[in-house]
């Protein structure tokens, strides 16, 4: 298996169909200033991991890769609407993302703010309205609002945003790191098993896998705000350290970091490794770990 060739044949069923999500042609409607600012944000780019490994899931449970394009356009849409808000002046307040300018910055705040509220609901509607069966398409639907609430991305976000000058524990860190990025991930996965209509079994090894590629994700995105450059990363450098955020990084430093992501993604590919197709998400795994974007 071309781990590289794979990940981009999947990717490429990705973008195809996200561009049908809000590429029509417009009309000269009153909020077509409105399905720009979300078709901005949502096709500039980004490596498509969430879907990438919703139709990964969906494929190693013997399900229908064409059947999951819903709702692993749903996913990336919930992320990219993270991704918006989390740039504003509000939040982050960062001025690049996918190496172009922030949402904000082309169409200002309040199209930003509308543009994430209206891809998060977008993405409900797009795994609603598919044409899995009913079952698969509830099931779908609840993973990604227990992923998107408080018990996930909101919560998380609130943590981080409000952890502020105060010295947060390690414990408080995993758990904010957990909610506001390991949650979408996990996800991603289990929508691929339940996309399948695949046996719990394999949901709790799609549950696990995410968990720890989450964790091991958040700890590099931590370390490359201060290592990358911005070439590569497409978004600002520095940002957290200018935030004053809390991270890994400033917890434990360069080196351990480096071996809690290999520690974790060793955990992600034993998760995995009972599926009867392991190879590609164990690669994955792998190629996360050492990413530099
Ligand atoms: C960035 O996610 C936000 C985090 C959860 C760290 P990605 O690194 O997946 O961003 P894109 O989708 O590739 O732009
Ligand atoms: C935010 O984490 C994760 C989200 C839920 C969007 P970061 O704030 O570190 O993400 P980046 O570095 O801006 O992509
Ligand atoms: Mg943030
Ligand atoms: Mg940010
Ligand atoms: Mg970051």
């Amino acid at each position: 298996m071309d781990f590289q060739q794979e990940y981009d044949l999947l990717k490429g069923q990705v973008e195809k169909a996200l561009a049908k999500c809000f590429g029509q042609e417009r009309h000269g409607g009153s909020f077509d200033g409105l399905l720009d600012a979300m078709e901005y944000s949502l096709m500039a780019g980004g490596k498509r991991l969430r879907p990438v490994l919703t139709l990964a899931l969906c494929r190693a449970c013997g399900g229908d890769v064409e059947s999951a394009l819903s709702v692993a356009c749903a996913v990336e849409m919930l992320h990219t609407y993270s991704l918006i808000h989390d740039d504003l002046p509000c939040m982050d307040n960062d001025d690049l993302r996918r190496g172009k300018p922030t949402c904000h910055k082309v169409y200002g705040e309040c199209s930003a703010v509308l543009a994430g509220d209206g891809l998060q609901a977008e993405a409900f509607g797009a795994i609603l309205r598919c044409g899995l069966p009913v079952e698969r398409r509830a099931a779908c639907a609840q993973a990604l609002a227990d992923a998107a609430g408080v018990d996930g991305i909101c919560g998380g976000q609130f943590m981080d945003m409000n952890g502020g000058e105060t010295d947060i524990s390690e414990k408080v860190l995993t758990e904010m790191q957990s909610r506001k990025t390991g949650s979408l991930l996990i996800a991603a996965c289990r929508m691929g098993v339940m996309a399948a209509g695949g046996p719990k079994e394999l949901e709790a090894a799609a549950v696990q896998y995410g968990a720890c590629l989450g964790a091991a994700f958040q700890i590099r995105d931590d370390m490359l705000d201060e290592f990358a450059t911005v070439e590569e990363l497409g978004k600002p450098i520095g940002s957290d350290a200018s935030n004053g955020k809390t991270t890994f990084l400033t917890l434990h430093g360069r080196e351990t970091c480096a071996q809690m992501v290999d520690r974790l993604t060793k955990a992600a590919k034993e998760a995995v490794e009972k599926l009867p197709d392991p190879e590609f998400l164990q690669a994955l795994a792998d190629a996360m770990a050492v990413r530099n974007n």
